[in-house]
């Protein structure tokens, strides 16, 4: 059984739907979410599922990256996880601490990559009048948003559509792909799921 870490920032949406997944005969089980955000809403909600949690805010660690990572791996070490998901972890990593997790650390990200890497995906998307959004699953590498791919799901930009009508429903494609991704992942499976 492979043990998976979730790092999250927010409400965690995509972190519930990986919980809810990993019941069965899922090849993974989680071990612990954990935020950089201690208000963050997901850890409340993660911790409703029985699921540990833990809390390490980056504002404890100004212009001290090294320092905030080195205690966000107390729980995430102690924790022993085997795979590590991103899922709206909204802290760069340093190269350090993604090489310590290097081909086991995902991260989902809300656009079809290569295509906008960062921030403010789907307003870029409708402003270069792309016809299809969506979402990648990826593994981690130290540069940004561009590791081997893994998964990808895409939705129609539809006429009228605004960042946030575009945002809603390329996150419901992103809870069909990651809790998917990490099931092949977790099964040791390859291939690029196309959603
Ligand atoms: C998701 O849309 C995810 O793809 C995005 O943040 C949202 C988190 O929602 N991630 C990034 O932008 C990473 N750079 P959630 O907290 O409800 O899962």
């Amino acid at each position: 059984m492979k043990r998976v870490a979730i790092l999250i920032s927010g409400g965690g949406s995509n972190m519930l739907r990986l919980v809810e997944s990993m019941t069965g005969d899922h090849p993974a089980r989680p071990v612990l979410v954990a935020s950089n955000d201690p208000q963050a809403a997901g850890l409340a909600r993660a911790a409703g599922l029985g699921v540990p949690t833990a809390a390490v805010s980056h504002r404890d660690f100004p212009r001290d990256r090294a320092g905030f990572e080195a205690a966000l791996l107390e729980p995430l070490l102690a924790a022993r996880p085997d795979i590590i998901c991103l899922a709206g972890f909204m802290r760069i990593l340093t190269a350090g601490f993604v090489r310590r997790f290097e081909g086991r650390m995902l991260n989902i990200h809300p656009s079809l990559l290569p295509k906008y890497p960062g921030l403010d995906t789907h307003a870029r998307a409708i402003a270069a009048g792309d016809a299809q959004a969506g979402a990648t699953v990826h593994l981690v590498t130290p540069e940004l948003d561009s590791g081997p791919i893994l998964g990808q799901a895409r939705v129609p930009i539809l006429p009228g559509d605004t960042p946030e009508t575009l945002a809603a429903r390329v996150l419901a494609q992103e809870h069909r792909l990651y809790p998917e991704v990490l099931r092949r992942f977790a099964a040791g499976e390859n291939g690029v799921l196309e959603l």
